[in-house]
């Protein structure tokens, strides 16, 4: 079944965006170790979490994915702590760039993908929070982020070329895009193929240089979804969640 998306008014998408980052608080429970992950979406997760804490007494510690998420939850004063002391979280709430029926997801658009990936997997369960435009069929309409090295980073590419179309390192200007680990984003232009994520991940992990990759396969249990119907939680059958 093919998956159609109208275009819709930038405001419409935001409202989308803050409906799902709210709704995600639902999982969350006074005494819990949160991940907090990194983007537009999840960041009305974070809001709506420091509201809590404010107004409802909401305890929760988290651990930012990124510098950005930092920023924000030390503005709102929620509790962080570094992952090595906090252990196992219980949930991680996230965006995501795109995901399938089987909860396999794209991630790094904003080039957080690696950090993101160490805390999802130190988390008990995940949780993504999207708009309806991030459903797909079949992964790879959204270029598929993969964080490498600055070493030698052209010889890594082309090395990455071999198995992906056009990979373009991601720019901030006139530069290199930097993520938060000072590594370099090369973005690549699959179109929606990438029928096998975890073959395709474990193959582009074994080339010298690649740090990361923006696959993130039987991580994700839930997502909660806004649409222009409403908000809707899909949960994975068989997931940690279910
Ligand atoms: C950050 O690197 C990404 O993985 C984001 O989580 C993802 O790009 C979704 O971001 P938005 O919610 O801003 O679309």
């Amino acid at each position: 079944m093919a998956v159609f998306h109208l275009p819709r008014h930038v405001s419409d998408v935001e409202a989308l965006k803050q409906q799902a980052g709210i709704a995600a608080c639902d999982f969350v429970k006074d005494g819990m170790k949160i991940g907090l992950g990194t983007g537009s979406t999840v960041r009305y997760t974070v809001l709506e979490l420091g509201r809590r804490m404010q107004e409802e007494g909401l305890s929760v510690v988290g651990v930012p994915t990124s510098e950005a998420t930092r920023e924000l939850a030390e503005s709102l004063n929620i509790p962080l702590v570094p992952l090595a002391e906090a252990g196992v979280l219980d949930l991680i709430i996230d965006g995501a760039d795109e995901f399938d029926s089987d909860f396999a997801l794209i991630k790094g658009g904003g080039g957080a993908l690696t950090r993101e990936k160490i805390v999802a997997q130190s988390s008990n369960a995940m949780v993504v929070v999207a708009d309806d435009r991030k459903q797909v069929e079949i992964l790879g309409d959204f270029d598929l982020p993969i964080e490498v090295l600055p070493f030698e980073w052209k010889r890594t590419a082309d090395r990455v070329a071999e198995i992906c179309p056009g990979p373009v390192v991601r720019r901030g200007g006139d530069e290199p895009f930097i993520s938060d680990n000072g590594g370099y984003i090369l973005d690549c232009s699959f179109g929606s193929t990438i029928t096998n994520p975890s073959e395709l991940e474990s193959a582009l992990l074994g080339i010298a240089g690649v740090v990361e990759v923006g696959l993130f396969v039987a991580i994700c249990d839930a997502v909660v979804m806004a649409a222009s119907g409403g908000v809707v939680t899909l949960v994975k059958q068989g997931g940690r969640l279910a």
